[in-house]
């Protein structure tokens, strides 16, 4: 098949086209490398290096393509804390260009990365899909805003769109170095320099941590299900398990062989208290279920640091 990933030169992007490559489809990357990297994708790989929030750029990357996944997006949501701007026309100019020019190239589905940050946290974890949507930074409303193009363009086109929204994912390719950097990297960069860790709060948040090999497989079964199983919804992809953030660097001190000391600092702004996702339509619908365990995933990655 001939797919087009956006944000494919990214962490999670760049883990699809390795699986989409091992499978025999014909993969071109869409990307504007500013927080993805080249050489993150195998050499003579199709990279067209241009942006999602421009329509040329879009269109002619849609030639010729049957299915979409669109992971390219400005992340984290201190940075759109900082520039909301900016993450508006990324991300929701961006999804909103990638469903316009997908409908007039004539592509059948695109399945969009959206997150479960649109939820603004858990009252009552596991989070269903139907749970209220409290967005509480730009980057959730405009991961939200995406969602929701994606709906209207499979009403009013016919587009087949998936959304999935993603937990906290983690795994080789993901980078310690940005001050926008998530947890995971941040603190397997700190043990192993053997620096102090920075703990936002009091640490006890709780995030249901997803490995990466299992949102690759994730965008997969989004790919493969019959559209009226699928199109036009919305879908949490996590295992459905929970870890607070002291949990998760007591696991990796055991990992890595050391014990490291705690810097609590304030709590970041936007931040949410505990999420976890109920997967169950995942399950129903696309017969979908995450399988690497979390202590695995850690393994895997902190190799994937060691081997750099
Ligand atoms: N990592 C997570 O935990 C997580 C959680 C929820 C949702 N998501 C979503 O998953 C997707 C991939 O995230 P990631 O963690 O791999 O981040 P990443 O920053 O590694 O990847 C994003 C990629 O998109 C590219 N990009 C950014 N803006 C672009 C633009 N305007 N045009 C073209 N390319 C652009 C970047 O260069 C990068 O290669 C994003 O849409 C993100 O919002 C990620």
């Amino acid at each position: 098949m001939h797919i087009l990933v956006t944000g494919g030169a990214g962490f999670i992007g760049s883990n699809l086209v390795d699986a989409l490559l091992a499978r025999g489809d014909t993969v071109r990357v869409l990307d504007d490398l500013s927080t993805g990297h080249a050489e993150n994708l195998p050499a003579g790989t199709d990279l067209v290096v241009g942006s999602v929030a421009d329509p040329d750029a879009v269109s002619a990357a849609m030639a010729g393509v049957e299915a979409v996944f669109h992971e390219g997006a400005r992340g984290s949501v201190a940075r759109s804390v900082a520039d909301p701007l900016t993450t508006d026309t990324m991300n929701t100019h961006g999804t909103l260009t990638v469903l316009h020019c997908a409908q007039r190239a004539g592509v059948r589905r695109v399945i969009y990365a959206s997150s479960s940050s649109v939820y603004g946290g858990a009252t009552a974890p596991p989070t269903p899909e139907t749970a209220p949507l409290v967005p509480r930074s730009p980057y959730a409303v405009s991961k939200l805003a995406g969602e929701v193009y994606c709906r209207v363009f499979a009403e009013l086109h016919g587009l087949e769109t998936v959304s999935l929204r993603y937990f906290n994912v983690f795994g080789p390719r993901q980078r310690p170095d940005s001050q926008y950097a998530a947890v995971i990297p941040l603190f397997i960069d700190a043990l192993r320099a053997g620096r102090a860790v920075e703990v936002h709060g009091d640490g006890l948040q709780s995030r249901d941590f997803t490995y990466v090999s299992d949102v690759v497989a994730g965008n997969l079964a989004a790919l493969a299900a019959p559209a009226e199983a699928v199109s036009g919804k919305v879908f949490n992809l996590a295992p459905g398990t929970t870890q607070s953030l002291l949990g998760l660097l007591g696991h990796l001190e055991t990992i890595i062989g050391v014990t490291a000391e705690r810097n609590h600092v304030d709590p970041r702004a936007g931040d949410v208290r505990l999420s976890q996702a109920d997967n169950r339509l995942m399950a129903e619908a696309m017969g979908f279920h995450c399988e690497v365990p979390f202590e695995e995933g850690l393994r895997r990655t902190v190799e994937w640091f060691a081997a750099r």
